[in-house]
């Protein structure tokens, strides 16, 4: 088995050390081939997702994927992000799973990945107006609802489709089309919400939800705002995957560069998500519940900064290697 590792910019090749070195304790087995991506691959080739790192990663069993970005792009024509949209449509991974998890919340997000506001027209009209628009066809929304659907039977049976109903036309569609799936699957529980309720529920009671599924840039933002009230962005994973073909897997945060460079970012978005690499790319569910496990304790044992304690990146890495051992 070929996992295909994007060590990407920032923290990113901070935190994918740390998965690689659990990968090869864990399971020696799968060849892990490295390829440049993001802010770097600009700089090396002038595109931030080069032809033969797309080659690989569609050939290769899973993509394990740590943040791309970087200040020094913000402004300019070619981004490291374009790149990693760009992965996501190739590969066709439009179910983003996003779960979120503390004592007292137990959380996914299943976010649509491949449409609505970052894939609908945009450009410039002659006035100097510049527009982005939400766009999607039924049958997006369709397959993106069956996947939930199929999360929450394997849950709590309960979902939560989040919209903006009250004012867009997708979201109207995007909810008639939930309800015709919906019925479907008699033994779940299916409410819809506005999103801007949904954020402020998701801030007070996170406990209160189960599975939501949503359009791609309102799931952006209500992940990170899940994460922040389960423990923050350096815990939180995310699987993207595909009806076949390979899955990326990747932390939710971005490549921190306010942290860059100092060995003190969290590496469990990264582990969580090789966990969930394993588990819903390799199909290797019982390493991937051993290495959550080992990541529990070296979040007791090895906290990092951003939970309070004083261990680096790597300290963090050795106290998961020793978990596993
Ligand atoms: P960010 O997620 O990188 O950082 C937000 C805050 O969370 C920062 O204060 C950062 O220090 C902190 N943080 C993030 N990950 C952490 C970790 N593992 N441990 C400890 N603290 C952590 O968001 P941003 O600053 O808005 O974005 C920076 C760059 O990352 C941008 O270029 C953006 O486009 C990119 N980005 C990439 C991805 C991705 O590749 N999947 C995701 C989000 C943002
Ligand atoms: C994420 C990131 C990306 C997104 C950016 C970097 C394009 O924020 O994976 O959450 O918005 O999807
Ligand atoms: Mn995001």
């Amino acid at each position: 088995m070929t996992v295909v590792c994007l060590p990407g910019d920032g923290v990113g090749p901070e935190v994918m050390q740390e998965a690689r070195r659990a990968l090869e304790a864990l399971a020696p087995d799968l060849e892990l081939e490295e390829r440049v991506f993001g802010a770097q691959a600009i700089r090396e080739t002038g595109d931030s997702l080069p032809d033969e790192t797309l080659e690989a990663c569609l050939a290769a069993e899973a993509v394990l994927k740590a943040p791309i970005g970087d200040p020094e792009f913000d402004a300019a024509e070619v981004r490291p992000e374009q790149g990693m949209l760009r992965l996501r449509a190739e590969l066709d991974v439009y179910a983003n799973l996003r779960p979120a998890h503390s004592e007292s919340v137990d959380l996914l997000i299943v976010r649509e990945l491949v449409g609505g506001l970052y894939f609908g027209a945009r450009g410039v009209r002659d006035d100097g107006t510049v527009f982005d628009t939400m766009e999607y066809h039924p049958r997006q929304v369709e397959r993106i609802a069956r996947r939930a659907l199929d999360l929450a039977r394997s849950r709590r049976k309960g979902l939560l489709s989040v919209d903006k109903a009250n004012v867009l036309e997708t979201s109207r569609m995007w909810r008639r089309v939930v309800n015709e799936v919906a019925g479907e699957y008699d033994d779940v529980e299916v409410e819809h919400m506005l999103v801007d309720n949904a954020a402020m529920q998701l801030a007070s009671v996170p406990e209160r939800f189960d599975v939501l599924v949503t359009e791609n840039l309102f799931g952006d933002i209500l992940s990170d705002l899940a994460a922040a009230v389960t423990g923050g962005l350096g815990l939180a994973p995310s699987a993207s995957l595909s009806d076949s073909g390979p899955g990326i897997f990747e932390p939710v945060h971005g490549s921190a560069p306010d942290i860059a460079g100092r060995s003190v970012a969290n590496p469990t978005a990264m582990l969580r998500s090789t966990a969930l690499m394993l588990e819903h790319g390799l199909g290797r569910p019982e390493e991937a519940g051993r290495l959550e496990q080992a990541v529990e304790r070296a979040i007791a044992s090895a906290p990092t900064r951003d939970l309070g304690g004083h261990a680096t990146t790597s300290e963090f890495g050795d106290a998961v290697l020793r978990a596993l051992s």
